[in-house]
């Protein structure tokens, strides 16, 4: 049976260690340029669609329980604890420091550290010259990850997202453990636009709580809605992979979509080794922040 582990002394959740869920995506949205998984086996694209089958205990049952508690009362529930902001006030590269205090049971020697992680990311934008706010977006999008030291929950943090207030996808992964989800006994809130007008744009939609949406309340006011948009939506597979709920878009939203699949593979297919070095390149990456963002803000 899967187990509580402690991260930080404070989460909990069944998976050793937060980033089990993102190699976990990895492994159902394997990399195009090659069909070899990050365990260096070479699986046809075809073998992942088993990805279910194939998946780790701990992370399939971080799956039930993020299925099962993310409604559309905790969705406004966490929106009403951490909204406005005001659990925190530090500066980016300060919150990366910050993010970097969350211990699991990874190895420190062989594994990468969360600002390590970041940076293998916006570095891999850099390297194929996009403009400097699409980096900076890279060396942030995971900041939102700092709630697990508030003490929430794995499920409350991590996992792809959805909108909650109208029917579950049955593109959403694991989609069967929305059985367990209060909301499935809710009529008013299982037809296909649920709470919202049908194009309403997914500025009105509620989705389900976690890193993305905290991480984008917080930037919200410095960055171009391109940069949001990655940002807000980056683990929202069930759009910007499988194409579901388009009936709660505008125009506008899908412009934004072809940000977010671009921003995709640098989150998923980043991840190597080869450790970036965080001192030389701290220089940079300070004057990049300084350029966006105030020396301090609200979380
Ligand atoms: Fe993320
Ligand atoms: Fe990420």
């Amino acid at each position: 049976m899967p187990h509580s582990k402690s991260v930080s002394g404070s989460s909990a959740g069944p998976m050793d260690h937060l980033d089990d869920w993102e190699q976990s995506l990895a492994a159902r949205y394997p990399s195009a340029e090659s069909s070899t998984a990050l365990d260096g086996s070479s699986k046809k694209a075809e073998e992942f669609r088993d990805y279910a089958a194939d998946v780790r205990p701990t992370v399939r049952e971080f799956y039930r329980q993020n299925h099962r508690h993310q409604t559309l009362a905790f969705v406004l529930e966490k929106k009403r604890q951490y909204l406005p902001l005001r659990t925190r006030r530090m500066g980016i590269w300060e919150a990366m420091e910050f993010l970097n205090t969350l211990v699991d049971d990874s190895d420190p020697d062989t594994d990468l550290s969360q600002i390590e992680h970041l940076m293998q990311t916006s570095e891999a934008i850099r390297r194929d010259g996009h403009p400097r706010w699409f980096v900076l977006t890279g060396l942030i999008h995971d900041l939102g990850k700092i709630l697990c030291l508030y003490g929430e929950p794995q499920w409350a943090v991590v996992g792809d997202t959805f909108p909650v207030g109208c029917a579950f996808s049955d593109k959403i992964v694991f989609s069967e453990f929305f059985a367990e989800n209060p909301d499935s006994l809710d009529p008013k809130l299982q037809t296909p636009g649920g709470i919202y007008e049908a194009g309403c744009g997914l500025d009105a939609v509620h989705l389900s709580w976690g890193h993305d949406e905290y991480l984008y309340q917080a930037v919200k006011p410095y960055l171009p809605d391109e940069a949001l948009a990655m940002i807000r939506y980056h683990s929202c597979y069930a759009i910007h992979r499988e194409g579901a709920y388009d009936h709660l878009m505008t125009d506008r939203d899908r412009e934004l979509f072809a940000w977010v699949r671009a921003f995709n593979p640098y989150d998923l297919y980043s991840k190597s080794a080869v450790r970036p070095d965080v001192k030389s390149l701290r220089p940079y990456y300070e004057e990049l922040i300084a350029e966006f963002f105030p020396p301090t803000l609200d979380w």
